[in-house]
């Protein structure tokens, strides 16, 4: 067993069915991360890795902070748990308050989950069962968006658009889809794409389609993040806005990857300047610290269901985890929220953003690049298909950039980058030189 197994056995390294891994090839070639500070991760082998995805879009304020681990261990030494049902425990209040003053105006009641797969099966159950109880109990349908990722359950598969994540699977959801709005002819678009606020009539297809009055919501991320980044077309989110609102249809945003300082707000909702009616978040909310999602809805939403709950002893809403809420998630939350805004950090990945977008787009004319997107602190790179294997070259790209040291993400046929909000202008130039060379390597047969 060499170093870069960190001296796990072949029984340990066979007994964890890792997830979104290529199993096979990851135990033949271990990447195992064995600590972290700031940017940096430091492998088994004692090598340093620049983080160029922030973890999974969840560490913007970079790893290991002192503030965040020291309100975990404080929190964990006076109340590790307290029932998430019929009772609770100060800092959940505390932080739902912080949470709504961040969100946009009216979006004023949140409810915790895990994940950010948790915050979309909520957001769904509180659309449909919004409609039940305001006596339009038919208002069930949902719809997504075709390359749309709203995590891993039922219904976030159903309602999302990547069909790897549906084949094995199939569809439990009544769901139809939006197309996305990935268009050639937008290709290495700097920020939001000119063309394609028309694909937001699609929805009204839809509906001449399934009738309005059968249609709980529409979910959407306002910029999609695991397809590979892409930006809404300048007047899409709006037009998508005005149609929903005509035929009282929910808007919901899955803002999982951009909540909380990634597109240098702390919403796209802000940053697009399009309210939905509800948003949910997970990711960066903890910085990565301790799982967490939290769904922000509209209060006349939330009011509807205290006002039609029956007897005040009895449930509003039959649903929530065991860990909703939960004590270390709340401490790691209210600890990131402090250093998010102390430290300004949605102002400085804003900052970020405009030399990312002139670092990132500096890779057009490459072999093998054919489309460079870039929004917020965000930036995704189409990769072309190698014959008869779509996927292999971002996979060999990405595997290049962890041997010269920096992890990005490859998944389908892109490649994605969010760094740290903390990130200094040479860690990008460093990781565009690095993604140059891999890029050249994989295409000259390296
Ligand atoms: C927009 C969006 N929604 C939901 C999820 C699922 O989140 P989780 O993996 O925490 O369940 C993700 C994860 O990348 C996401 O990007």
């Amino acid at each position: 067993m060499n170093d870069r197994s960190a001296g796990l056995s072949e029984a340990q390294l066979s007994a964890y069915w890792m997830p979104y891994t290529g199993n096979r090839q990851f135990k033949r070639d271990p990447r195992i991360i064995t600590s972290a500070s700031g940017c940096y991760y430091l492998s088994a082998e004692g090598r340093q890795i620049f983080d160029g995805l922030s973890g999974l879009w969840t560490c913007g304020a970079g790893h290991n902070r002192r503030e965040i681990i020291e309100s975990i261990a404080q929190q964990a030494s006076t109340l590790d748990y307290a029932p998430a049902f019929q009772f609770g425990h100060p800092k959940v209040f505390a932080l739902a308050e912080q949470i709504s003053q961040l969100m946009p105006e009216g979006l004023n009641r949140i409810f915790f989950t895990n994940s950010g797969s948790e915050a979309a099966e909520t957001s769904l159950k509180i659309a449909r069962a919004y409609w039940h109880k305001r006596g339009q109990p038919e208002k069930t349908k949902l719809i997504g968006r075709s390359k749309g990722y709203h995590g891993v359950n039922f219904g976030g598969i159903s309602v999302g658009g990547i069909s790897t994540n549906r084949t094995m699977f199939g569809s439990a959801l009544d769901s139809d889809h939006l197309n996305h709005t990935l268009l050639s002819e937008n290709r290495f678009s700097r920020g939001q794409p000119l063309k394609g606020d028309y694909l937001a009539d699609e929805l009204l297809e839809l509906i001449q389609l399934h009738d309005a009055a059968n249609i709980a919501a529409l979910i959407i991320e306002p910029m999609a993040g695991s397809a590979g980044v892409l930006p809404p077309p300048r007047g899409y989110l709006e037009r998508l806005r005005k149609i929903c609102e005509q035929h009282d249809i929910l808007l919901i945003f899955d803002e999982v990857i951009t909540a909380f300082g990634r597109m240098g707000k702390a919403t796209g909702a802000e940053y697009f300047g399009v309210t939905p009616d509800i948003l949910n978040t997970a990711k960066q909310l903890t910085n990565g610290a301790v799982p967490m999602g939290a769904v922000a809805v509209r209060q006349d939403i939330y009011d509807t269901f205290m006002e039609k709950g029956g007897p005040k002893y009895q449930l509003e809403l039959p649903h929530g985890y065991t860990y909703s809420g939960h004590p270390l998630a709340c401490a790691a939350a209210l600890a990131t929220l402090g250093i998010l805004h102390r430290e300004k950090l949605f102002e400085r990945s804003s900052e970020l953003a405009l030399i990312l977008e002139n670092y990132i787009h500096q890779l057009k004319g490459l072999p093998l690049i054919e489309d460079i997107r870039n929004c917020g602190l965000a930036a995704g790179l189409t990769i072309q298909a190698a014959p008869s294997e779509p996927l292999l070259h971002p996979y060999l790209i990405a595997m290049k950039m962890w041997h010269k040291g920096f992890y990005i993400r490859y998944s389908g046929d892109t490649l994605q980058l969010g760094v740290p909000f903390i990130a200094r202008e040479e860690d990008l130039d460093g990781v565009i030189n690095a993604l140059a060379e891999s890029i050249l390597e994989v295409a000259n047969g390296q």
